[in-house]
């Protein structure tokens, strides 16, 4: 029998088809004297719904267990990620927010990336964003930020206390909301009649091209595609009326919505959900292939670190990402195989990896003394960090790339 469960958009039958298994909290990490102690634990498993098409996860981890004050991403980290962000935050300022008083709130604001800029320019901004250590940081930056889940009843009370919001943004964050149904209700509520709900996230089409099954985690419960979003913005009085394809994070879209019939879909729109279609995403034929290519690329990773350990190697991670959970927990690899993993974020460095207990260090001691290999955990910043780690290049280190398969360069 397969295992279902209903579905979190429209209460349809959900159908697994991947297992990763046992899994810790993504974004868990320990100080080394407390690793393993109450490790918090589910098991991560993909699966799609028989009516609407939406990949989802099959278990929801509480969301205080994952949003809390030690919440340890931090969005400015990445130079092409800021200046991604920049950019978007001009377009923003200089088409959507041109009337009198222009409002825009953001759900997961995190340390400011986006919304700095705005806050600069004076533009009246609200960041909603639940995990208060990175909301400090955003606070810390003149912005505007109320430390909250957004929901039904949240975006009721901005309402009532700043007025309708011209735009309402999400990056990388819609796709860890379960209570969709909450949020959809919210942002229907909070926009102006003209308003647009614009929100970017990893790209279920991409994950299954580049078999990059490590987006996979407790924090990223739907994977959209332009057919799942629509449906789900039917059910709300929502249209979905532009899509963009971005290059970071490894792929994804920039969906927009707006209130049904208040403003003209863009072609955009029909050509993605015709490309969807003609790449026949939804077929349980490409989900099994993608499942095969998963599970060959964890054997083919295992075999080579346990070679290049036979070998006398030294061998390190790069980037101790929320992905990385997922490689090192369902490939079974720890701190026998990679010595530690070099992270800029201070929230991260002097602890170890959740479930795996790899110990995480900054990119000096990665400078200090380079090892013979690097696995780029960060594979979706490669151009960024591969820009500034020239000297293990040239030094003779290689990196170790798991995606699409395994390989060496
Ligand atoms: N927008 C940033 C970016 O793209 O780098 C941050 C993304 S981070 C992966 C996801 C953020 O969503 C976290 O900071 C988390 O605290 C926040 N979050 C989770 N649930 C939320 C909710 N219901 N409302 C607002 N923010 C939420
Ligand atoms: P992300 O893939 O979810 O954005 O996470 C990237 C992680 O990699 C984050 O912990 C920060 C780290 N990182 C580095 O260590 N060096 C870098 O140059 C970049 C861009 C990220
Ligand atoms: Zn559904």
């Amino acid at each position: 029998m397969p295992v279902t469960t209903r579905c979190r958009i429209c209460e349809g039958t959900v159908e697994e088809f991947f297992d990763f298994g046992r899994q810790p909290l993504s974004d868990a990490f320990a100080e080394p004297s407390a690793a393993g102690e109450n490790e918090f634990f589910y098991r991560l498993a993909t699966g799609i719904c028989t009516s609407c098409s939406m990949v989802q996860l099959m278990a929801e981890v509480p969301r205080e267990e994952m949003f809390h004050e030690d919440y340890p991403y931090l969005s400015s980290g990445s130079s092409f990620m800021r200046e991604h962000f920049g950019k978007l935050a001009e377009r923003f300022r200089t088409t959507e927010l041109t009337g009198p008083d222009p409002f825009i709130v953001e759900l997961g604001c995190n340390d400011g990336v986006m919304l700095k800029a705005l806050a600069d320019a004076g533009i009246r901004h609200l960041g909603v964003e639940p995990s208060g250590g990175v909301a400090d940081l955003a606070a810390a930056k003149g912005i505007s930020v109320r430390k909250d889940f957004f929901e039904e009843a949240v975006a009721a009370d901005i309402r009532r206390t700043h007025g309708p919001a011209d735009v309402i943004f999400a990056a990388n964050t819609l796709c860890h909301i379960p209570y969709m149904g909450s949020i959809l209700r919210g942002v229907a509520g909070l926009l102006t009649a003209k308003g647009v709900f614009v929100f970017e996230d990893p790209y279920f089409a991409d994950i299954v091209r580049r078999n990059s099954f490590d987006q996979v985690y407790d924090e990223h419960f739907f994977f959209f595609t332009a057919r799942s979003v629509r449906a789900m913005a039917e059910l709300h009085g929502l249209e979905l009326v532009d899509v963009e394809r971005l290059p970071v994070h490894g792929g994804e879209v920039r969906y927009t919505l707006a209130l049904a019939g208040a403003r003209t879909p863009s072609p955009a729109v029909a050509e993605l959900l015709a490309a969807e279609e003609e790449a026949n995403l939804t077929d349980p034929r490409t989900l099994e292939t993608f499942g095969a290519n998963v599970r060959k690329i964890r054997d083919d990773l295992v075999a080579l670190l346990r070679d290049l350990k036979d070998k006398g190697h030294r061998v390190v991670g790069y980037g101790a990402t929320a992905k990385s959970a997922t490689v090192l927990n369902f490939c079974g690899i720890g701190p026998d195989l990679i010595e530690f993993i070099s992270d800029t974020s201070p929230t991260k460095q002097g602890r170890v990896t959740p479930g795996t207990h790899i110990p995480v260090r900054p990119p000096s001691e990665f400078a200090a003394d380079h090892p013979d290999y690097a696995v780029l955990f960060a594979w979706n910043h490669a151009e960024e960090i591969m820009a500034k780690e020239q000297d293990f290049r040239e030094g003779g280190g290689k990196w170790v790339l798991y995606v699409p398969d395994v390989h060496v360069v």
